[in-house]
């Protein structure tokens, strides 16, 4: 029996119930005692009327239901157990935004497949993950959960975490099926508030929030997950274009589409569904075949069936699709696989190490006045203070439902293991949020006895990731006025003070920035936050974290990003009439890719060869970096280009790649960029890709601020013609 005739054989032996089991997602707690499923799941089971569940993990519990499934359904069908493997499972890598700023596919790959490991071993089969929605809005808490504001990062990001969830056999032990998510424009939420409506142009759409989708199908993507969001009135759930047209039409992607949570059941909220049978049948119309919690297909789709809305052919196509996806995760063969043995304590050891170090590289430090850090040996007495120096539980982020908040390492206990044989001093000051101002004066009074004052500030973990969008996108409670305070005292005492900022998004704190000596990005930085910190602090790491999304002046700039159109007037402060703000700079406080070192690099010679490119050619860039530092450290290079004169405006800038280098003081090095010529194709005026003769600017440099860029060009030829000229 070959594995496709066990699929037909099945579909030919279904019930319309069996069928429409497979088609449906439950969730299912559980408590310490066992499995607590929701209402008649376990029966359900049993009767083949559920075939995937959510929100269960542990092998005990997953094996225990998978049986009921295996050994007392009539079809012997096995469950899908999908979980949320966001940053990591038990041992929490930082949040993905955070991750984003290492600027290193082989990083994103590897946490992505130990998260995978991981959960596996918590006998789990799909992760919700990576979720790719490109942001440029702070305000927007899923910020947090996404590869930043700029495309191209967030199809190479793509990329490597199916590379990494999934690996190369799907059927391995090890191995989850990943979901692509939220697909899609789900990051321009109206004014960035969560769930709110979206509506951007095609061009847009095509350019900015589809490209990391491609990129997950391109890599072999086994799932997709539709947005909570319409676009301009169409409910994602329900979009016959953009799901049925372009996803399994055009980029031929032919796995599992599966509905976020109950949103199929969302499209009579959204105004496009009188009942919840309706509802069933635009979504199994546009091609959704799994339905997360609204028990839409189960109840809704007999009456849909009875009345010729939708056909047997349309349910079965998906439940192919579902059946086929368990069959390539091996779940048929060998559905105890996951789980089948506890993981090694060195595995979990050697993956508390890389959580350590993934941690350090994720940290971007936006600012050292003096070289304050790292930390001289001369500081023995040091202050930790703020709401978040001592909070371990925070350090996980927004999705950490299976992480162990009890093992996590805080600022705190990071540096008291780091340097014991300094003096560590601590009070918090401020509650993250509370109103309550009387911890200051013990914290002032901490600033005189210590050597350097460490202000860990920020958001709770739950202020960013879903439903968290802030209109004030800054440092929550009373941190401002107690942040001040402190700044204020150490100045007066002439004591440096270091700033770490935790959040899931850019904060918009200039005054911070102005007046802290030194300010670091730690995000959510995960299970090994503290030690990580502490590495950065001390000096055992060199920083390299980049950020991937500009950091505001202001909220009235949002949204922001590198990737802007030069419009008709650009800012130009010797003419009035220029686009720009009477109050602020157009520009961030710190561009995308903006992050510091404790080396000092330079570029220079910039080399593009060869001069002119026709379509499949490939461009290389060539830049010298050298470290006038003092200190070994890492460099990241970016790649740019600017197309000045084309049929469509194009971006002042666009990413097209990156690369890093590390040097020693003193030390010149070399860093070679390929850039594929295709690259530099775009959407024409009917949206389909054109390669336009003509002249490219390549820019490259530290961070998306042109002002720091060293320019050279190069000339596309079109394929007929020979070259102008050569050299
Ligand atoms: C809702 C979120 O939008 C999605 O990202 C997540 O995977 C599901 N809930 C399941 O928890």
């Amino acid at each position: 029996m070959d594995h496709m005739s066990r699929i037909e054989m099945l579909i030919r032996d279904m019930t319309l119930v069996e069928k429409l089991g497979q088609l449906t997602m439950t969730a299912a707690g559980y408590a310490v005692t066992g499995p607590v499923i929701a209402g008649d799941s376990t029966d359900a089971i049993k009767a083949g009327a559920i075939g995937n569940l959510l929100n269960l993990f542990g092998a005990g519990h997953v094996h225990e239901l998978q049986r009921l499934a295996i050994e007392e359904s009539r079809l012997g069908i096995p469950l899908l157990i999908a979980f949320d493997v966001i940053h990591g499972h038990r041992t929490l890598f930082p949040v993905p935004l955070g991750e984003a700023a290492l600027f290193d596919p082989d990083a994103w790959a590897l946490t992505a497949r130990e998260a995978s490991r991981e959960a596996a071993a918590d006998g789990i089969a799909m992760a919700f993950a990576p979720m790719l929605d490109v942001s440029r809005d702070p305000r927007w808490g899923r910020s947090a959960e996404g590869p930043g504001e700029d495309p191209w990062l967030g199809a190479q990001i793509a990329g490597a975490k199916v590379r990494g969830i999934q690996g190369d056999d799907l059927s391995a032990g090890e191995a989850l099926a990943a979901v692509a998510k939220h697909y899609c424009a789900y990051g321009p939420v109206t004014a960035g508030r969560d769930y709110a409506s979206v509506d951007i142009s095609e061009r847009c759409l095509h350019e900015v929030h589809l490209p990391p989708f491609a990129a997950a199908i391109a890599a072999g993507v086994a799932a997709i997950m539709p947005a909570f969001t319409d676009l301009a009135g169409i409910p994602m759930t329900a979009h016959v274009g953009l799901l049925r047209r372009l996803l399994r039409d055009q980029l031929g992607f032919d796995g599992v589409i599966v509905s976020d949570y109950n949103a199929i059941a969302e499209l009579m909220r959204h105004g496009v569904a009188a009942n919840l049978s309706q509802a069933a049948t635009l979504a199994l119309k546009a091609g959704v075949d799994i339905d997360m919690m609204a028990n839409a297909y189960r109840l809704g789709l007999p009456a849909a069936l009875q009345a010729g809305a939708v056909t047997m052919a349309e349910i079965d196509a998906a439940v192919r699709r579902v059946l086929t996806l368990k069959e390539r995760l091996g779940l048929f063969d060998q559905p105890y696989q996951r789980g089948a043995a506890p993981e090694s304590g060195a595995a979990r050891a050697d993956r508390r190490r890389l959580a350590r170090s993934v941690a350090a590289r994720a940290i971007v430090l936006l600012k050292n006045a003096n070289d304050v850090l790292p930390l001289a040996p001369s500081v023995r007495r040091l202050a930790v203070a703020g709401p978040l120096a001592d909070a371990p539980s925070e350090m996980g982020g927004p999705w950490s439902l299976a992480g162990e908040p009890a093992t996590h390492v805080g600022v705190l206990a990071g540096l008291r293991a780091a340097l014991p044989e300094s003096e560590i001093l601590h009070a918090s000051g401020v509650g993250i949020l509370a109103d309550d101002v009387s911890g200051i004066p013990q914290v002032l009074d901490l600033c005189a006895a210590a050597d350097a004052i460490i202000l860990c500030l920020g958001e709770a973990a739950d202020m960013s990731g879903e439903a968290a969008s802030r209109a004030h996108p800054d440092l929550p409670g009373q941190q401002r006025a107690f942040a001040q305070a402190v700044i204020d005292r150490a100045r007066m005492l002439g004591k440096p003070v270091v700033a770490i900022l935790f959040c899931g998004r850019p904060l918009v704190v200039p005054w911070l920035v102005e007046q802290a000596d030194a300010v670091l990005a730690a995000w959510f930085l995960g299970s090994e936050a503290g030690n990580a910190i502490a590495d950065v602090l001390t000096g055992s790491v060199s920083p390299s974290g980049r950020t991937p999304m500009s950091w505001p002046r202001a909220t009235g700039q949002i949204p922001i990003f590198f990737g802007q159109r030069p419009g008709g007037r650009p800012a130009d402060s010797s003419d009035h009439f220029r686009s720009r703000y009477l109050d602020v700079p157009n520009e961030p406080l710190f561009p995308f890719g903006h992050g510091l070192s404790y080396g000092r690099f330079a570029l220079s010679k910039l080399r593009v060869t060869p001069p002119h490119a026709r379509q499949g050619d490939l461009i290389e860039v060539r830049v010298d970096v050298a470290n006038d530092g003092a200190r070994i450290a890492q460099e990241t290079v970016f790649l740019f280009t600017h197309d000045r004169i084309a049929t469509v405006a194009r971006p002042l800038l666009e990413l097209k790649g990156f690369g890093k280098i590390e040097l020693q003081p003193g030390e010149t090095g070399t860093l070679t960029l390929s850039l594929p010529a295709s690259e530099l194709s775009f959407l024409g005026l009917d949206l389909q890709p054109v390669f336009e003769p003509g002249e490219i600017e390549i820019l490259v440099g530290p961070c998306a601020d042109r002002s720091r860029l060293l320019v050279g060009t190069v000339q596309l030829l079109a394929d007929d013609r020979p070259p102008v000229c050569s050299s």
